[in-house]
């Protein structure tokens, strides 16, 4: 069996945390035990007062192909019923710092659903997404068909996922799917630095802001503006805001300290 320790690695840049994925011969390929290590890293910098910005990004020429074909194909419905293994990637929901995916070559199946699951997307000029699980008589299982449906609207989700056929990360960028495309050589060079700005604003906002737009994907618009509102309340509670609108008063610039 694959050393857990090697199907995904990590290190801390600035105030950045990487999760590399490192199945480069299978093009990370997704199994269910690399899946598991990447959400207790995730938890384990979500907990870390060094690392304000997590980054997610695949190592070779996928960001990741896929949940790995060779552990699911000889499963039954029951095997699966049981292992109940998406209670795990739900557990990304709950992760409060901002992930930013970095997306390079392939992005299918369970490894765009696992890009789905980060809250914003740079791509590489060349990066390619699609949902082919239709072409192995299944169907995305980790998210796929609500998430991209909630994203682009019912006319592309269902192009994309009836057909399986791959799309360009021009029309990924054009769809709404990513936010910004780099070349491919200054991929993670350029979401460092994007990273390291986010990693710059003070943390509470950040995390409020994150949970704000989750709340407003999920809900009424009545019930988001409510949520949206305590939390603009709240950050009257801390010390960044009272040195965020001090220092525009003084004109300086502001120190935040993420409290
Ligand atoms: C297991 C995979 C894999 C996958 C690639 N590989 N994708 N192994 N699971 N999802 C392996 C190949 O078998 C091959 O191993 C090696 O990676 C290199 O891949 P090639 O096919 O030789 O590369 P290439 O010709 O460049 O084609 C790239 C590709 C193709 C177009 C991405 O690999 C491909 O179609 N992969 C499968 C994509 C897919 O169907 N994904 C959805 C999976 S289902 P060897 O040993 O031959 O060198 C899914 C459901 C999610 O994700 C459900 C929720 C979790």
């Amino acid at each position: 069996m694959e050393n857990e320790s090697r199907s995904i690695e990590t290190r801390v840049e600035g105030q950045v945390g990487f999760i590399t994925l490192n199945r480069p011969k299978v093009l990370n390929a997704i199994n269910r035990q690399m899946l598991s290590s990447i959400v207790r890293e995730m938890e384990e910098f979500d907990r870390d007062d060094n690392v304000k910005v997590i980054v997610l990004h695949g190592n070779g020429r996928a960001f990741a192909a896929g949940a790995d074909i060779d552990e699911m194909m000889n499963d039954d419905s029951i095997d699966l019923e049981l292992l109940n293994q998406f209670v795990e990637w739900d557990r990304l929901a709950w992760v409060k710092k901002p992930i930013i995916g970095a997306v390079q070559g392939f992005a299918l199946g369970g490894g765009f659903e696992l890009a789905l699951c980060c809250d914003i997307l740079l791509a590489s000029e060349d990066a390619e997404f699609g949902f082919p699980e239709v072409d192995l008589g299944v169907m995305p299982g980790a998210g796929g068909t609500v998430r991209l449906t909630k994203l682009v609207g019912r006319a592309t989700a269902m192009r994309w996922l009836l057909t399986g056929e791959r799309f360009t990360a021009k029309e990924a960028l054009d769809s709404g799917v990513v936010s910004k495309l780099v070349p491919s050589d200054l991929l993670l060079e350029e979401t460092e630095k994007f990273a390291s700005i986010i990693a710059n604003k003070p943390s509470l906002s950040i995390r409020f802001i994150k949970e704000s737009v989750h709340k407003a994907e999920d809900t009424s618009i009545y019930e988001a503006m409510q949520f949206e509102r305590k939390n603009f309340s709240l950050l009257f509670s801390s010390e960044d805001q009272k040195e965020g609108m001090n220092a525009f008063k003084e004109k300086r610039k502001p120190h935040f300290k993420g409290q």
